[in-house]
């Protein structure tokens, strides 16, 4: 039988290349060999805001994006957290698994307090790697692809599994990681990340003329002033860029670039080329979708049908363990 994967995104609405090469990527890739679950966590959003009203418009967008990346909704079911009650039901259970010390404890949770300021924190946010664990563990997921931040969260998934298999019968898998290879991409401004909130992203729905504007912005090797100076490609954001979309070039701009033959301007428009060639599929594919979101809905209501099947099965499962109902 094939593993199980389970992934999950918060709604944050459209995602960005940044999303497609930490992710996306690999969820598409992994998608032949195992079964795959996609998972939106809506509900995780109420750890940090009470703010409901963008919940929805952002689901619709960020499925657009999987599904325009090339997740199959036939293969791989996509589903709301917060449709799924059995959700709610394995987190209230699990939180009698894990001590409010473990998860004072994790180092995912202190950054969030200290980017946040977060100083008086509530109790459903020191539990979200507890809901986590349920939305992985209810699908019995082998492999969590993630990136580092995350790995503390799939850390404490792990324990909570064995203390539930220890406690009332082995019921649970204990799911593993997957880190992506390739899993960073600078922001437009050279910082180390692209992030919707620092404004330094390029979108998955961008247009190619999109693309060519927010390219022209893009912090480059800051030594390299005139035409015709020669730059440094190692420390170049639009570099990093063609290294990913523009592989066949990218021996001959470094060469270029180092001499002083290829000025700035060109090779970024080279650069948003290649990233509006190598995206060009993916706008295809969302098309459909943008004109017709509705489409989307259907697809989150079949995937919930599937999904309650699978939770529904694991519950019986638990609550066999545990000799209640
Ligand atoms: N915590 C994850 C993030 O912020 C989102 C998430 C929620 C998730 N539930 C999940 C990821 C289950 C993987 C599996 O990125």
């Amino acid at each position: 039988m094939k593993k199980t994967i389970l992934s999950g995104m918060r709604p944050t609405g459209r995602l960005h290349i940044g999303h497609y090469v930490g992710a996306l990527e690999n969820w598409v890739s992994l998608q032949g060999d195992y079964q795959n679950y996609h998972l939106v966590a809506d509900l995780h959003v109420l750890t940090t805001t009470t703010t409901t009203t963008s919940i929805d418009a952002h689901t619709l967008e960020m499925v657009m994006d999987w599904i325009a990346a090339g997740i199959d909704p036939e293969k791989s079911p996509m589903f709301r957290q917060s449709q799924i009650k059995e959700h709610s039901e394995l987190f209230l259970i699990f939180s009698m698994l894990i001590t409010k010390a473990r998860l004072e404890r994790n180092p995912t949770l202190k950054e969030q307090v200290r980017d946040l300021e977060i100083d008086n924190m509530i109790y459903g946010h020191l539990g979200y790697p507890v809901l986590q664990a349920a939305d992985i563990l209810l699908y019995k997921g082998n492999l969590v692809p993630v990136g580092e931040d995350q790995l503390s969260h799939i850390e404490i998934t792990r324990e909570i599994a064995r203390k539930f298999n220890q406690e009332f019968g082995p019921v649970f898998p204990e799911p593993e990681p997957k880190l992506t290879k390739f899993s960073r991409l600078p922001g437009l401004d050279g910082k180390a990340k692209m992030s919707k909130s620092l404004g330094n992203t390029i979108y998955l729905s961008d247009k190619p003329e999109d693309i060519a504007a927010s390219l022209k912005k893009a912090v480059t090797d800051t030594s390299k002033i005139r035409k015709n100076d020669p730059g440094h490609p190692e420390v170049c954001t639009v570099f990093t860029y063609h290294q990913k979309f523009n592989p066949a070039e990218t021996e001959s701009i470094a060469a270029d670039c180092r001499t002083g033959i290829l000025g700035c301007v060109d090779c970024k428009k080279r650069c948003s080329a290649a990233i509006s060639d190598f995206f060009a599929p993916v706008r295809e594919r969302r098309a459909p979708y943008e004109a017709n979101p509705g489409l989307v809905r259907e697809i989150l209501a079949e995937g919930e049908t599937k999904a309650r099947k699978v939770a529904a099965e694991t519950m019986h499962q638990v609550h066999d363990a545990m000799k209640i109902g």
